[in-house]
């Protein structure tokens, strides 16, 4: 089957297919610029290419037509997702995508749950390193269960090297960030009280700030969690912040950076405490695992059933988790080390 990649000439497009062909899947590179889609890789070149832009509806059922998945990699999201996913859904294709904007996974949510159940197709938005791997570990972390009093979700960052796509993105998100407390989705407290969180090794402990990413959304709309409080160490925001900081560059043969990550997950359900982290090697390149195995998954019909859902809903999110550690090395998972001390 083929597999549609919107935004194959962006940086994380670029690792998308990379494990698309690795996978033995048939990329078909799409985007808005013929331009830019003629001046892909040379080890991209022989694979088929359609330009299309997001504003015509017709244009994009044709260019989608034949696919058996999307996968959306064209942020900001906000001006992207929409209409790709019903141009996905009304030509009978899976969609996927790797947002980190909370507005974007609630409207995939409101307008596409019924038209993709109607038409028997899977959305899963934010099957990426923000969002879908806190998605995921939490899931796996609950074992079955779907309620948590409380979860904590610490993001740790040695260095983070921002794309263009991620700059642009967090200038046209300009919506409240939202964090989940008393069991519904409020806006997040702000000024946020200072706190460190003790992340594995390398990293330790680290000042941290609450940065809520689209991981509350897929969480509220498949587990009871009471309070979900998301972190970011304050080290990478500043990165992110500060407009001299480079572009990632690549420094292994899989075109990866040197920046490390960790993912760290702390729920209590009653007296019980669990801990998991899944940590790796570059956020935008772990990226292309994590969405790839949900469009095999999607192709192959290892998933829940059609409908918007969220990662750890559409898939067994152990499982997924496994495989990213087993058969791609992406992740390396750890779980129930001494708490940490949020
Ligand atoms: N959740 C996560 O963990 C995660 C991980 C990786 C990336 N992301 C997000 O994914 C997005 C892309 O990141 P990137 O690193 O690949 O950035 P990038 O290298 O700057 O690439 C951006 C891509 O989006 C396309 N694009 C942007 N606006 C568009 C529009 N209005 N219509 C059609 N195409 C559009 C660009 O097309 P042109 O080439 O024609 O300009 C390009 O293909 C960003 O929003 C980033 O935050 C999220």
């Amino acid at each position: 089957m083929n597999v549609l990649v919107y935004g194959a000439t962006g940086h994380t497009g670029r690792f998308v297919v990379d494990e698309l062909l690795r996978r033995g899947l048939v990329p078909v590179l799409a985007g808005r610029s013929a331009d830019r889609l003629a001046a892909v890789p040379s080890r991209h070149a022989g694979l088929d290419r359609r330009a299309v832009g997001v504003e015509d509806a017709g244009l994009l059922r044709r260019a989608v037509a034949g696919a058996g998945a999307v996968i959306n990699c064209a942020g900001p999201f906000l001006d992207t997702a929409l209409p790709l996913a019903r141009a996905a859904v009304e030509s009978g294709a899976h969609y996927l995508d790797v947002t980190a904007e909370q507005p974007v996974v609630q409207a995939l949510y409101r307008d596409l749950d019924a038209p993709a159940r109607a038409a028997g197709v899977a959305v899963v938005p934010a099957m990426a390193f923000y969002g879908g791997l806190a998605d995921l570990l939490v899931t796996a972390l609950l074992d079955g269960g779907s309620r948590a009093d409380e979860v904590d979700v610490a993001i740790g960052l040695d260095r983070w090297w921002p794309t263009a796509g991620t700059r642009a993105t967090g200038e046209r998100n300009t919506a409240t960030r939202l964090v989940i407390r008393g069991g519904a989705l409020v806006p997040l407290e702000t000024p946020a009280r200072p706190a460190t969180w003790s992340y594995p090794a390398p990293l330790g402990g680290q000042p941290v700030v609450r940065m809520p990413f689209s991981e509350v959304i897929t969480i509220a709309r498949h587990l009871d969690v009471g309070e979900l409080r998301s972190y970011l160490n304050t080290a990478a925001l500043e990165d992110l912040r500060d407009a001299a900081t480079p572009a990632p560059a690549a420094t292994d043969e899989h075109g990866r950076s040197a920046q490390r990550f960790v993912v760290d997950v702390v729920a209590r359900v009653g007296t019980r405490t669990r801990r998991v982290s899944a940590s790796g090697r570059d956020i935008y390149a772990v990226t292309a695992p994590v969405v790839v195995e949900g469009a095999a998954r999607l192709l192959d019909g290892r998933h829940r059933g059609g409908g918007a859902a969220a990662p750890g809903q559409a898939f067994d999110a152990a499982d997924v988790l496994a495989a990213l550690q087993r058969d791609t090395g992406a992740i390396v998972v750890r779980s129930d080390r001494e708490p940490a001390v949020g």
